[in-house]
């Protein structure tokens, strides 16, 4: 997975991205990223065997300006992560929920590095275990926006 995030495309090459994980065998750490987590995704994501603390580094190495890039760019790791954990039979299942100042707390996360996104990763379980309202959520048709919304092939109207 790591290895096809390592692929995405970046502005001006900087791959401006860090990912921290840790499994359930380590314990400590995987309870650090967890720990940062909001308590609604807590009830699910305490049977992750594997979380991932995706972060950007915000200034570019070639010059040590900001990198309006840098989020956008981890973004597009992170589905190139997603589609190869889909490959391996795996779910990532991405957490904005969390606590960033604890994360940098508990983590030692340096200020030129932003915490961005939780991954969730493991393989899909029963949909019984969950609480009510997770179930429905779970169980509900996945939804989009028509293409109508958001393709364009004119101006905006003014
Ligand atoms: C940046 C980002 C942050 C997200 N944060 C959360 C979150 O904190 N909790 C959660 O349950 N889902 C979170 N999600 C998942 C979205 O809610 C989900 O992708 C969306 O509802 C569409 O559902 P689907 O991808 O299953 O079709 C997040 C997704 C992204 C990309």
């Amino acid at each position: 997975m790591f290895e096809a995030a390592r692929w995405a495309p970046s502005a001006n090459n900087e791959q401006p991205w860090v990912y921290l994980y840790a499994t359930k065998e380590q314990p400590e750490l995987w309870n650090k990223i967890f720990d940062t987590l909001m308590e609604g995704n807590k009830i699910w994501a305490k049977d992750a065997p594997l979380l991932v603390l995706a972060i950007s580094r915000k200034d570019f190495i070639s010059n040590g300006r900001p990198n309006a890039s840098a989020k956008f760019d981890l973004g597009a790791a992170n589905m190139l992560l997603s589609l190869q954990a889909t490959e391996l039979g795996l779910n990532v299942h991405q957490l904005g929920g969390f606590e960033k100042q604890k994360a940098i707390d508990t983590l030692n996360i340096p200020h030129t590095h932003d915490p961005v996104v939780v991954l969730a990763v493991g393989y899909l379980g029963e949909i019984d275990v969950l609480p009510d309202f997770l179930k429905q959520r779970e169980a509900a048709e996945r939804e989009r926006y028509t293409q109508e919304v958001f393709v364009l092939n004119k101006s905006f109207s003014s």
